[in-house]
């Protein structure tokens, strides 16, 4: 019988393997208008943090016992939909299960690309790298010979935040993440200087990586990192509020940046954005990326964990640092 992750219990706090719990469900008769789709791969995103909690935000929070949902690529295995065959590629939210029931307008027929693993649409052809395209030149508007400092910079959004960066002529491009491994990866794929956030402070890291200032910040992470972006900035500089992992699993509301008198001084802007209100740039993502894979120019990383009994473990590790690049589930 397929199988599918409910939500448990809602987590105070760090969330653990209690709060999901794998279910078996009959196969569901199709109506007219649906397809099922047997999933190849999920994503288990960052967000997802936030859909556990009971909190009214631009999405609306799981519910206790019900189906988890998100990103999943998977094969057509059977349709009543005209639009939609049997061996189509299809991109949709029904993930966290084997099978997806669904209407066929609810999914998106994607091509097989040959040597591109479907689970591209879920990372470096997906939703993240989006994100990055959007929050880089639309959000903080950058601009050839921009200093730009990316946090988070060795994760699906931000290692294809900082490459972009640098493709579309940024001077320097500087990356923070949580390992000297990663450190390591994000000088292989092009960030002009990267540091560990764990060896030290990172506003005097990033004072010296930067010593004249910055003049961009995509931000992943918030807390001590925006707090450091902000000293570094010069005047008229900018800011892609893109996430604040550092607070997502934080029990009591987190302090704000005190420093952020600096964003008047400076003249600086701060601009918050989510992805889904910028579906109209996803064509012109896809062809820059599309030519910038072909030629060699951006590199990515998946880390792939196997089998749907381990997305909650998955989901996890993620928010520990656990991947290189876009986190998938394999199934
Ligand atoms: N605004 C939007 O529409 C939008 C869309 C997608 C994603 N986002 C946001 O973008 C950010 C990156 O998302 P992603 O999908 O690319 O995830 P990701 O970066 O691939 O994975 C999360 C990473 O966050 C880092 N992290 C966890 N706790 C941290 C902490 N306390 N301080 C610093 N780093 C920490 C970990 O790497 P380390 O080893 O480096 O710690 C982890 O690998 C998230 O904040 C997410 O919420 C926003």
């Amino acid at each position: 019988m397929p199988r599918q992750f409910i939500l448990a219990s809602r987590p105070a706090g760090w969330p653990t393997a209690e709060n999901f719990a794998l279910t078996e469900v009959p196969s569901a008769e199709l109506d007219d208008g649906q397809v099922r789709v047997r999933n190849e791969f999920m994503s288990v995103d960052p967000y997802m943090r936030g859909r556990m909690n009971d909190v009214k935000s631009y999405v609306p929070p799981f519910e206790v016992g019900q189906p988890l949902e998100g990103a999943a690529v998977g094969s057509v295995t059977e349709s009543r939909s005209p639009a939609l065959a049997a061996g189509d590629l299809v991109l949709h939210n029904l993930g966290w299960r084997d099978e997806a029931v669904l209407d066929a307008r609810h999914a998106r027929r994607m091509p097989r690309v040959p040597g591109l693993s479907p689970s591209a649409y879920l990372g470096v052809l997906g939703m993240p790298t989006l994100t990055a395209y959007v929050g880089l030149l639309d959000i903080a508007e950058m601009k050839p010979g921009d200093v730009v400092y990316v946090s988070g910079a060795a994760g699906a959004v931000g290692s294809v935040a900082g490459q972009i960066a640098k493709l579309k002529g940024a001077s320097t491009v500087i990356g923070s993440a949580g390992s000297e491994e990663k450190v390591r990866w994000l000088l292989q794929t092009g960030f002009d200087v990267a540091f560990s956030y764990k060896d030290g402070p990172v506003y005097e890291q990033l004072r010296e990586a930067a010593p004249d200032g910055i003049d961009l910040y995509f931000d992943n992470v918030g807390a001590d990192h925006l707090e450091a972006a902000l000293s570094a900035l010069r005047r008229g500089g900018r800011v892609a509020m893109c996430g604040a992992i550092a607070n997502y699993n934080a029990t009591e509301m987190p302090a704000g940046p005190r420093n952020r008198g600096l964003v008047i001084t400076k003249r600086l802007t701060l601009r918050g954005f989510i992805v889904t209100d910028h579906q109209s740039r996803a064509a012109s993502m896809t062809a820059d990326v599309t030519g910038w894979l072909r030629d060699g120019k951006l590199k990515h990383a998946e880390t792939v964990i196997d089998g749907l009994e381990n997305a909650p473990g998955a989901f996890l590790a993620l928010l520990r640092g656990a991947n290189t690049g876009k986190m998938i589930v394999r199934l």
